[in-house]
């Protein structure tokens, strides 16, 4: 992350900036301040950090730009205008290349709204969750052409690789979306999946929390799929393939087939090189047999009340409220005469959101990046309005 230090910096009023640069406001938290910042036509925060005898000036995690770049000319901008004393700078600006990105690329934000136009447009519909080099999934959506190939990766790499191999064989059938497969799943409506494939997944024996497959996601998973749908789970760690058969078996209906060293006609990265070690080879397959109630979220993520924003600073503390599937952190508030900042994280334990709220002129809105309407994430939101309802006006 872009960043310098410098020995201080003047106190200028705002908005100030240069060119396509300004900086139109900051507030104050108990040990940095928070600067919001227009760059480009896009916007994000800058952290100010005073220390001893220094400041240190850094682009905001959870609002950061897409483009690095954009951060590193706010950054220049920011210093060349306001800092006294350079000490130190790590800042090189490097205009980032843009590439043009490919249509079989889907964000998270945008992906609900374009799996709905598309559901009904195939026979079938696959996930693959972490499709690594992605040859499964070029082969599935191959030879499936009437199927739609969802695959869910966390690595971008992969997802850009794997796209240019589907544009160039001419895959239309393909989308990819770059994000943690536990969190997509509670996007999907009941009854609509036909397969879902993990292949190889990473074991993580010594973090099991971090795994994909759990119980929550053996639940997802039977609600996602339709009636006759299947999980199938193909690995080298027999702990693994253990551990998912107990999680599967803990729905209330579930067909369980289980397999040792089968041979399928594509075989991926992974499993040619534990093939090459002679390891053996594991495959678990879920069969879906029953129709899940339907779950489409109707809600939204608003706040529809004014608020007193005395009373938001006074009665704020840094406080944790968990319930059976969701949990609320009001992590910090940052403030200044116009407005309040409040730094939560959400949702459910495996997946949280990391957001802030804005309060401005008495009304409440989630600030820099809204959050996915999962059914926990909404949830947590009533929680929350719930806990700022108490200074409502
Ligand atoms: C061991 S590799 C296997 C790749 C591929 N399936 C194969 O058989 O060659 C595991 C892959 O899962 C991805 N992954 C791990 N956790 C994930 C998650 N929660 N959601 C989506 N992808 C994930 C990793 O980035 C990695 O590409």
């Amino acid at each position: 992350m872009p960043n310098f230090i410098a020995k201080s910096i003047k106190s200028k009023s705002y908005p100030f900036g240069r060119d396509d640069v300004k900086f139109l406001w900051e507030v104050c938290g108990r040990n940095e301040k928070l600067i919001y910042t227009q760059c480009e036509n896009e916007s994000f925060l800058l952290t100010l950090k005073p220390k001893q005898d220094f400041v240190v000036l850094k682009g905001e995690k959870l609002s950061k730009p897409a483009r690095t770049s954009l951060l590193q000319k706010a950054l220049c901008v920011y210093r060349d205008e306001n800092a006294n004393e350079i000490v130190s700078e790590a800042m090189a600006y490097k205009p980032t290349k843009v590439i043009k990105k490919s249509e079989l690329i889907t964000d998270i934000d945008k992906f609900t709204v374009e799996f709905n136009t598309l559901v009904g447009v195939y026979d079938e519909i696959f996930i693959e969750i972490g499709f690594g080099s992605g040859r499964h999934l070029l082969y599935q959506a191959k030879n499936n052409k009437n199927t739609l190939v969802i695959g869910i990766e966390v690595y971008k790499p992969s997802i850009e690789q794997v796209a240019k191999l589907a544009m160039l064989n001419d895959l239309k059938n393909i989308r990819l979306i770059n994000t943690d497969a536990r969190l997509l799943l509670g996007l999907i409506n009941s009854n609509v999946i036909d397969k879902i494939f993990l292949h190889f997944p990473v074991p993580w024996d010594k973090a099991p929390h971090r795994r994909v497959v759990s119980e929550s996601f053996a639940l997802e998973c039977e609600r996602v799929l339709k009636e006759g749908g299947s999980f199938e789970l193909r690995t080298d760690s027999k702990e693994y393939a253990e551990y998912c058969v107990s999680n599967f078996l803990n729905l209330s209906n579930s067909k369980i087939f289980l397999k040792k060293n089968e041979n399928l006609e594509i075989s991926s990265k992974y499993e040619d090189r534990w093939k090459r070690q002679e390891k053996d080879i594991y495959d678990m397959q879920y069969k879906c047999e029953i129709s899940s109630p339907k779950r489409e979220i109707k809600d939204d993520m608003k706040f529809h009340n004014s608020y007193d924003m005395v009373k938001i600073l006074t009665n704020f503390k840094n406080e944790t409220i968990k319930d059976s599937d969701y949990f609320v952190h009001f992590e910090d508030i940052y403030s200044s005469n116009e407005r309040i900042l409040i730094k939560l994280a959400f949702g459910a334990f495996a997946r949280p959101e990391h957001c802030f709220i804005k309060i401005e002129n008495q009304k409440c809105e989630y600030f820099a990046k809204k959050p996915l309407l999962t059914f926990e994430n909404l949830k947590a939101h009533k929680k929350v309005q719930e806990c700022l309802d108490i200074c409502k006006i």
